[in-house]
């Protein structure tokens, strides 16, 4: 039990940045950053009882600096892509910054996965509290922006990441975490045999820079149905449009109805070493990401160079681009409203 706390390097600008190093009872452990509020290693038991890191990431905040994989990152305020850069709220158009062609992702360059954050350990609670006061007008949005990430490490061996805002005008309010995990291991490859349940009926399709289209596609009869577990890889290469589009499984599915309640949405197995995790939320959707573009630049933690599909993404969210959508549920935070969301990552193993 308790927390340690270690130096992490300095940015390019010179700020110091910190590991925060939380341990559980059953030697579960976790390592988030001040940078970013990033979740920087995962490190869990299998079946047989080995310790391993089942969290893509970097060795030092600079490395942090120049991946652009998003590893571990907190995202906000706003996940995932906008069309043109233009978030609607209240039918007023808010120019955010174009870093996708002409579209915008995860806010930009000022996001939130990119800047020191105000840290604050719990050892009581075997949590760590990231904060930062968003001015009004960071990232082209409304609003001063109060913003709280929790990070806390269970003796259930689980994560549970608890997001909590408040905003003086209205404003966008999707964050997620980014995290790539590989249960078999960071430094063990692809991904594609592990095994995906995900309790969606639906997804959202995407087209022309990977906004959606503002459909909602039953997966029924298509690649895109996970409601029956199944390896990754085995229709990731299937003739389907949208798998084509997106060079793999890259998106935004939509869960069932949580009427504010967190439920169990997806567990992911990896057989050979037995080890499982679960998610759990009370978010609208969640992002599939099969990794299709992970890539090592720079190198990774340890030294361990990543490849495609070297670790996958399950991004619970409010879906993408919704301010352009009737049908979407909205992502809008009204002035002194509170946002208040939590996903946890639970882990296990398979019982023999
Ligand atoms: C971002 C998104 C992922 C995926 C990649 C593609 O990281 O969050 O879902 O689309 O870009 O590189």
């Amino acid at each position: 039990m308790g927390i340690k706390v270690s130096e992490f390097g300095k940015t390019s600008k010179g700020s110091e940045a910190h590991l925060y190093t939380v341990v559980n009872s059953r030697g579960m452990a976790m390592e988030v950053s001040d940078y970013g509020a990033t979740l920087v290693s995962i490190i869990v038991p299998d079946a047989k009882g080995r310790m391993d890191d089942v969290l893509l990431g970097y060795g030092d905040v600079q490395d942090y600096e120049k991946g652009t994989c998003y590893f571990g990152a907190c995202i906000g305020r706003n996940g995932n892509r906008v069309k043109n850069a233009q978030a609607v709220i209240g039918g007023k158009v808010y120019q955010m910054e174009k870093n996708e062609g002409e579209n915008s992702l995860h806010s930009g360059s000022e996001g939130y996965s990119g800047i020191i954050w105000d840290a604050e350990a719990d050892p009581k609670e075997n949590s760590v509290r990231f904060h930062h006061t968003g001015a009004d007008g960071e990232q082209g949005l409304p609003g001063t922006f109060d913003v709280t990430v929790t990070y806390t490490l269970t003796d259930e061996n689980e994560i549970r990441i608890h997001y909590e805002g408040i905003s003086d005008k209205d404003t966008i309010a999707n964050m997620t975490n980014h995290g790539y995990y590989n249960l078999a291991g960071h430094a063990s490859g692809n991904v594609e045999n592990h095994v995906l349940w995900l309790d969606a009926s639906a997804f959202t399709p995407v087209g022309e820079g990977m906004i959606p289209t503002g459909e909602i596609l039953d997966v029924e009869g298509t690649p895109m149905d996970f409601r029956v577990a199944k390896k990754i890889g085995r229709d990731i290469g299937a003739d389907y449009e949208q798998l084509k589009i997106a060079g793999g499984y890259d998106h935004n599915y939509v869960l069932p109805e949580s009427n504010g309640s967190i439920r169990r949405i997806a567990q992911v197995t990896e057989e050979t070493c037995g080890r499982t995790m679960e998610v759990l939320t009370d978010a609208p959707g969640v992002q599939f990401y099969a990794g299709n573009f992970v890539e090592s630049r720079p190198i990774g933690k340890e030294g361990v160079v990543y490849g495609k599909r070297s670790g996958l993404c399950l991004e619970t969210q409010g879906f993408p681009d919704a301010g352009h959508h009737e049908a979407f549920p909205t992502t809008v935070l009204k002035a002194g409203d509170k946002y208040d969301t939590t996903t946890i990552y639970r882990f296990g193993v398979l019982s023999e």
